[in-house]
């Protein structure tokens, strides 16, 4: 495409690096486009977008999200159609919960033009880093961080947001082993963990290394009141087919509104399935399970789509659920979800947005 097609600003690369990308082996989250957005507001304003070569940015020592965590992000997909159309899935929505989580962290509220026009602009100038390999997609990170060089506790004044990509494959790409947290909490009630802010994965890391260092892939988190209802396992929302319904725990302030989620969910109200969305107890987990009933398990999220569940431990035991082959409504939402994601099936929501 041609520069002056574009309304921001951009310095492109004059070497693309995209010869380093092989398509066949395409690890999450560690080799990233050619082109990044940048747009800095101050002074009680955004300034002019950018778009600019992927590469390092000079800060601070004393940049204040780097103290004091004000920093959010989302994390979004965009798919090649057979027809070589670029199909990004519901931008919108992740527009929306980003400025959800800055109302949430004390930051500015992001213009949609500059979301939505520098996603357009990025995903026109970087199309051949989207994979057209099945199962493959193009990751885009969007973010926004605080940038006073100030080391006292107060909102910033100044901020930073950025938008890049990486072409990613599976995130787990196999079927997990995941283990009921009895102590350690994600959220609470009042707290953040409805934002999508950076601090929220950070804290999880030390519990979900212990129930590694344990075997598991990862944890499930509990209510951090009394840690008998189910919230969310790791970077996911969780999904449960008991006796034939579909329950998940209700999106709450203490659990991320999932896009994904949100997509299942309706899916499988499409396809005539019941759909609860529910407190679930632990308590119910392990009896549907003892009575033969706990038939699927699944997280749902951006990076790990439908990530199937294969044992779940609690107290000493680890509980072994169904074969993935037999599970009815998690593959067929599955197969259904990435065919309206890469056009190849009819989209009735609207959730596809081509560039
Ligand atoms: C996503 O699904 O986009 C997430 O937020 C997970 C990410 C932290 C890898």
């Amino acid at each position: 495409m041609s520069l002056d097609m574009l309304t921001i600003p951009a310095e492109c690369v004059t070497q693309s690096r995209i010869s380093e990308l092989d398509y066949n082996n395409i690890e999450f989250g560690k080799i990233f486009s050619d082109h990044m957005l940048v747009v800095d507001y101050k002074d009680g304003a955004w300034q002019t977008p950018q778009i600019v070569p992927y590469g390092n940015m000079s800060l601070s020592p004393a940049t204040s999200a780097i103290h004091y965590g004000q920093s959010i992000f989302e994390g979004m997909k965009a798919y090649k159609s057979a027809d070589g159309d670029i199909l990004l899935y519901r931008p919108l929505d992740n527009f929306k919960r980003l400025n959800i989580s800055a109302e949430r962290m004390c930051m500015p509220e992001l213009p949609e033009d500059i979301f939505m026009q520098g996603l357009e602009q990025l995903l026109k100038l970087d199309a051949a880093w989207v994979p057209p390999t099945s199962g493959c997609a193009l990751y885009i990170r969007p973010f926004m961080f605080a940038t006073d060089d100030f080391i006292g506790v107060r909102p910033s004044s100044s901020y930073r947001f950025v938008i890049f990509s990486c072409p990613v494959g599976a995130y787990y790409g196999q079927p997990l082993k995941v283990a009921i947290e009895p102590h350690y909490v994600r959220s609470a009630e009042g707290g953040a963990g409805y934002a999508k802010a950076a601090g929220n994965y950070g804290a999880a890391l030390y519990p979900a290394r212990k129930m590694q260092d344990r075997g598991y892939h990862q944890l499930i988190w509990t209510d951090a009141k009394e840690h008998k209802y189910i919230e969310e396992s790791g970077t996911m929302n969780l999904m449960f087919v008991i006796d034939g319904k579909l329950i998940t725990p209700p999106a709450s302030t203490t659990i991320l509104k999932g896009i994904t989620r949100d997509s299942v969910l309706q899916l499988a109200r499409d396809m005539g399935h019941t759909v609860e969305e529910r407190k679930i107890s632990v308590d119910e987990i392990v009896e549907a399970y003892k009575a033969g009933k706990l038939q699927e398990a699944f997280g749902t999220g951006t990076a790990a789509t439908i990530a199937q569940i294969a044992t779940i431990h609690y107290n000493d035991t680890d509980m072994e659920l169904p074969a993935i082959e037999n599970r009815e409504i998690s593959n067929r939402v599955a197969t259904e979800l990435d065919k309206i994601k890469t056009g190849e099936l009819p989209d009735p929501h609207n959730w596809v947005y081509r560039i």
